[in-house]
């Protein structure tokens, strides 16, 4: 099972809903950096790679998307649209996203800053150093 995914509390009332992600708590990370990806076209998937140590989580916050998740060993899709569900992109799992609607905005936590030295972005070198 490689999409564990995380439901938050969502604080709601007649004014609308309200999610708070902690980090060290809700989060089970320090966040150290957040960006969010909006205005993306659904023939145009992104991700293709893994990282060797950065730890992330990701939110749809509006419209949907598809995460898919590889270990090198399995892969799975899941279908995000739940702005309160988290799904976890440990280290060494190759990610993908794409199937994305129009008003989709897909938000990421991250537990440190951008890195390119992290990234493998083949996926041939990501399955040599994940075996
Ligand atoms: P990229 O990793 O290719 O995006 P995706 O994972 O969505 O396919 O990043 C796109 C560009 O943005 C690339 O030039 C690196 C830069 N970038 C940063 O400067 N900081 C960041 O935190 C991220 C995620 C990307």
């Amino acid at each position: 099972m490689l999409a564990n995914e995380l439901a938050f509390h969502v604080l709601g009332d007649e004014r609308g809903s309200l999610v708070a992600l902690e980090g060290e708590r809700d989060i089970p990370f320090e966040i150290k950096r957040v960006y969010y990806i909006y205005s993306v076209d659904s023939d145009k998937p992104r991700g293709f790679h893994a990282h060797r140590k950065l730890r992330q989580m990701a939110f749809c916050l509006a419209g949907s998307c598809t995460m898919i998740l590889d270990d090198g060993f399995s892969r799975e899709s899941v279908a995000m649209s739940k702005p309160n569900v988290g799904i976890p992109i440990d280290p060494m799992i190759w990610h993908e996203m794409g199937e994305f609607s129009s008003d989709c905005i897909l938000m990421v936590l991250a537990d440190d800053v951008y890195d390119e030295t992290d990234y493998i972005r083949d996926y041939s070198q990501f399955l040599e150093e994940v075996k």
